[in-house]
């Protein structure tokens, strides 16, 4: 791959993507944003390390900031477009159940979980056409030009058998309903769009009883997305590759 686009990456899954990526020389850009780059310590020992890493500032909530993103990552890969956009940034609220349910948390998860992704693909979408077009010699793909959203099983609505976490819930089954749309508007172009549940893994969101650690799972995630063909465009995968019921 050229160059790969993560948001969200100064702690857990994101900065496990980076590291993964970094250290198996996977792409000639890693482009990694979080929300304070000057407070994000590992990404700065990272970006000293290894100078394919490119690191800036980006609040998913602060949509004006879209466009400048898109101008200082076209500088970056001087006209071979972006890869790979993976929208990972998300939050998850602790309050779970009906009786604690608040329209500011509801709007909130929207927002982020799934307004962010939609428009910042939007935003993205020039750049992934330049990646698409140039490789058009490649598979659908990673190699050509993808789009990834990190949803959850939690999105899943048949796999729905417990109630609760409204916010989160709701907002990646959003998500999923994004992906599935634009795996239909970048068809033409190339673009594949899948949703990737990525297992539940020991980070902030996910707690010290999660299963599975940053390190062995990021490794997962990245084998999986390397193995991406049209049979999963539009689809809802998890780490392992199995299909995700909606
Ligand atoms: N961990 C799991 O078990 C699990 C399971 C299923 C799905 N997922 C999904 O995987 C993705 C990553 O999860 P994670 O476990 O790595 O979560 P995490 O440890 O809580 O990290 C979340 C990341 O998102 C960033 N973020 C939150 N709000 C943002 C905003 N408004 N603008 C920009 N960045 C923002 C955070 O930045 P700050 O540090 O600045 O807050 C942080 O980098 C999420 O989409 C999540 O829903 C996780």
């Amino acid at each position: 791959m050229n160059s790969v686009l993560i948001t969200g990456c100064n702690r857990g899954i994101g900065l496990g993507l980076v590291k993964n990526l970094l250290t198996n020389n996977l792409a000639k850009s890693v482009i990694a944003t979080c929300r304070d780059p000057n407070k994000a310590e590992e990404l700065k020992e990272l970006s000293q390390k290894y100078n394919n890493l490119h690191v800036f500032q980006l609040d998913l909530k602060d949509f004006n900031r879209y466009e400048l993103l898109v101008k200082e990552v076209s500088d970056i890969v001087k006209g071979s477009g972006l890869n790979v956009l993976i929208n990972n940034a998300g939050i998850s609220s602790k309050f779970t159940r009906v009786n604690l349910v608040k329209a500011e948390q509801m709007t909130e998860h929207f927002l982020v979980n799934t307004t962010a992704p939609l428009l910042l693909t939007k935003a993205f979408i020039p750049l992934l056409k330049e990646a698409s077009t140039l490789n058009s010699s490649a598979p659908l793909g990673v190699q050509r030009a993808a789009v990834i959203n990190l949803s959850s099983v939690l999105g899943s609505i048949a796999d729905n058998q417990q109630g609760g976490f409204y916010p989160y819930r709701c907002s990646k089954s959003a998500l999923n309903a994004v992906t599935r749309s634009l795996s239909f508007d970048l068809k033409d172009y190339k673009i594949l769009v899948m949703s990737l549940h990525p297992g539940w893994i020991k980070t902030d969101m996910g707690g010290k009883n999660a299963l599975l650690d940053i390190e062995p799972a990021s490794d997962t995630i990245v084998k999986l997305f390397l193995s991406l063909t049209d049979k999963h465009n539009g689809g809802f995968y998890q780490y392992d590759g199995k299909s995700v019921p909606w």
